[in-house]
């Protein structure tokens, strides 16, 4: 299989907020700004991949800055990491105030995509082909995220999960604890 280098499926877009995508308080919806994110997400690991593709999983979005209407909105796609089947596509929004050229940092987040064939199957993919740090370092990243919430699922698997060992973590926390044994 092929490698490619994450340069040739980089993707940037850029949109005017408009008011039918403001929320109540005036800003744009959060929603609408992840719905963005993810069809990014979608034609980068799609450019990449060669193949249809669909969203695994979202890690994780912070709402750093708000983006109000009329401002532009810059959202910047690259693949981070490849696997056999599934690819980590890191996503940066900014906004930027047209009038003065102002930009936010609103949001960075990690989509990971699967790429799957004709019939829904997972299929391989190209790897990544890496020239420089930077890219070390999101590989590498997106790697030690990937064993992170592997272990957080494991440790808090209903079926293995003992209570007793969390006792002293949640006390002093907001909360009464009345367990029924
Ligand atoms: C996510 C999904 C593709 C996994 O498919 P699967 O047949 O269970 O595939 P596998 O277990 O073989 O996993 C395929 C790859 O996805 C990765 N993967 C699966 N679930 C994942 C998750 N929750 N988070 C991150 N990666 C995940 C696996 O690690 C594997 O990666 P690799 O091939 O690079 O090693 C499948 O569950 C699916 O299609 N989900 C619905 C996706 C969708 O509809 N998204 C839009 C929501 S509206």
């Amino acid at each position: 299989m092929a490698f490619k280098s994450a340069s040739e499926s980089q993707i940037t877009m850029s949109l005017l907020m408009t008011p039918e995508h403001s929320n109540f308080g005036g800003k744009v919806h959060g929603g609408y700004v992840l719905m963005l994110m993810d069809q990014i997400a979608f034609a980068c690991a799609s450019k990449h991949s060669g193949n249809y593709c669909v969203t695994a999983s979202v890690n994780k979005v912070d709402f750093l800055n708000p983006i109000n209407v009329g401002e532009l909105v810059h959202l910047r796609a690259s693949v981070n990491y490849t696997g056999r089947t599934s690819m980590v596509i890191g996503l940066r929004v900014e906004s930027e105030k047209i009038q003065t050229g102002e930009i936010k940092h609103c949001n960075s987040s990690y989509f990971t995509m699967v790429a799957k064939d004709d019939d829904g199957k997972s299929v391989p993919i190209p790897g990544l082909i890496i020239n420089s740090e930077s890219g070390v370092r999101r590989f590498s990243r997106s790697i030690q995220r990937k064993d992170q919430v592997l272990a957080r699922a494991e440790r808090f698997d209903e079926n293995e999960f003992q209570a007793e060992e969390y006792i002293s973590l949640i006390e002093g926390e907001n909360l009464q604890l009345k367990l029924k044994r």
